[in-house]
């Protein structure tokens, strides 16, 4: 098994340090402190001027999204939606206990957009939701925290990068390993030609929970669950505890599997090397069930991509069922340059250098830093930064879909069996392939309707 020898950043030569120092994770690394909030509120508003969000969406990661902004004290939470009371019961519970606050509990997020005093609205339904309640919450002008992949399917991303612009909202998509220091310190060692020429970005993401759940009947509607509304604008199906909370992600019409759960996060990354915002010129896809485990899924369990990119390529690599990787990890990232490969997760990146012969060292300084953090409480501190500021924010839908669009388009080659793809951008159209373009918009369930912007 490969070992990554630990390298101390004290060890490191004065110049490294001094690189290193500028950038984000050396105020971690270096023994400074780590927390943000001074940025938050540097405009010219009151402290006491608390948001008002809503959170639409409230089972699991809407639910850590919401607190980390309760944990800011910055906020009021006034209202909770979902379409299961029991979900809503118990996170009303715990916002009265933890935060002391009493929220109106609403099981149709419409009624949610038509309250005046709502600044703004986190989504945490499953993808297939998301573009529905984002436009509509552009529309009645809340400013929007949607998590990620910003939609279900490419359509529906382009609809919401417009409505963004449309109704001048400020909208964070949930990609928070853009305000993870972690990857900003990447980037800078990048950007900056630390590496040599980027020649490499190799994505791999390995979960057991790839593979869906064990097979279950379907069955009636549990109490307090309102499975017509939680199925939306998707197609009518009869209740399956397999396709409902949380394990819906493997399921086409809710989400993308793997491949878009992580596939965003990781191969966001990539693009961000470059600052590149449009999808993929062309794409490889090989997508298989290879696994001989059976679980409850339409997504698949083996793929391997391919994203030539003008100066580099990024390879997106998923064996869902296991947990072995790269570097003894789940999951990870390689950026391959010239000069050094970096290797990275959440927590932990090493600069790994090629040795020079002729020279007799290496190429570039070697680093390690092992002491990351989960970036969401940054993510929403820049949210919320960006609601008072009418910033920018970190992750705007251009990136979000940007990175929704590389994941989308190699479930739609498995989909159809056509392994290789081009896309135009400007036309938002595969090139050879008609089949293929008949996945870009989904038909929406009556009576909803695909926004029009
Ligand atoms: N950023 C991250 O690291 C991260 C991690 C996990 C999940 N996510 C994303 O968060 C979103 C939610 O995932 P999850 O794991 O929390 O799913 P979940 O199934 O656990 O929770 C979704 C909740 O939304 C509710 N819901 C469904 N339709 C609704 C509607 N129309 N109105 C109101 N409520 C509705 C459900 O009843 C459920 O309570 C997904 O988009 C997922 O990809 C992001």
């Amino acid at each position: 098994m490969f070992e990554i020898k630990p390298f101390n950043l004290n060890k490191m030569n004065p110049s490294r340090r001094n690189f290193i120092k500028k950038s984000a994770v050396a105020t971690t690394a270096i023994g400074a402190s780590a927390v943000i909030p001074s940025k938050v509120w540097s405009a010219k508003i009151a402290p006491s001027d608390k948001i008002n969000v809503a959170l639409i969406g409230c089972r699991n990661m809407g639910f850590g999204i919401l607190k980390h902004h309760l944990n800011t004290k910055l906020v009021n939470c006034v209202a909770l939606c979902d379409v299961d009371k029991n979900v809503l019961n118990q996170k009303s519970q715990e916002v009265r206990e933890k935060y002391n606050q009493e929220p109106e509990l609403i099981g149709d997020y419409r009624k949610v957009l038509e309250r005046k005093d709502v600044d703004a609205v986190i989504i945490g339904t499953p993808d297939h939701w998301h573009c529905l309640i984002m436009v509509g919450a552009c529309q009645a002008g809340k400013d929007v925290y949607v998590e990620k992949p910003m939609a279900n399917t490419i359509g529906e991303c382009n609809i919401m990068v417009k409505a963004a612009k449309k109704y001048n909202r400020v909208i964070q998509v949930g990609q928070q390993q853009r305000d993870n220091p972690i990857f900003k310190d990447i980037m800078d060692l990048i950007k900056g030609g630390e590496i040599g020429a980027l020649r490499k970005v190799n994505i791999w993401a390995n979960f057991n929970y790839g593979l869906g759940t064990a097979f279950a009947n379907d069955e009636p509607v549990p109490n307090g669950v309102n499975y017509d509304f939680w199925l939306g604008p998707a197609p009518q199906r009869p209740f399956n505890k397999a396709r409902f909370h949380g394990s819906w992600r493997h399921f086409w019409d809710y989400g993308g599997g793997l491949m878009s759960d992580w596939g965003v996060h990781l191969i966001d990354m990539g693009l961000w090397t470059k600052d590149l915002l449009k999808g993929p010129q062309q794409v490889f896809t090989y997508a298989e069930n290879n696994s001989e485990q059976k679980a409850m899924r339409e997504t698949f369990d083996t793929m391997n991509v391919v994203f030539p990119k003008d100066d580099f390529v990024i390879n997106y690599d998923l064996t869902a069922g296991t947990e072995q990787g790269p570097y003894d990890t789940m999951y990870g990232i390689s950026f391959i340059g010239d000069k050094a490969t970096i290797v990275a997760n959440r927590h932990k990146y090493y600069v790994l250098p090629e040795w020079d012969n002729k020279k007799g060292e290496h190429k570039t300084e070697e680093i390690t830093f092992e002491k990351g953090q989960e970036s969401h409480r940054a993510h929403v501190e820049n949210f919320l930064e960006c609601i008072k500021t009418r910033e920018t924010t970190s992750c705007p839908p251009e990136v979000g879909r940007a990175a929704a669009i590389h994941a989308h388009i190699p479930n739609i080659s498995a989909r159809i069996e056509v392994p290789f793809l081009k896309w135009d951008d400007e036309k938002n159209l595969f090139t050879n392939c008609k089949e293929a373009n008949d996945y870009i918009t989904p038909e929406y369930r009556k009576p909803w309707k695909l926004p029009k912007i």
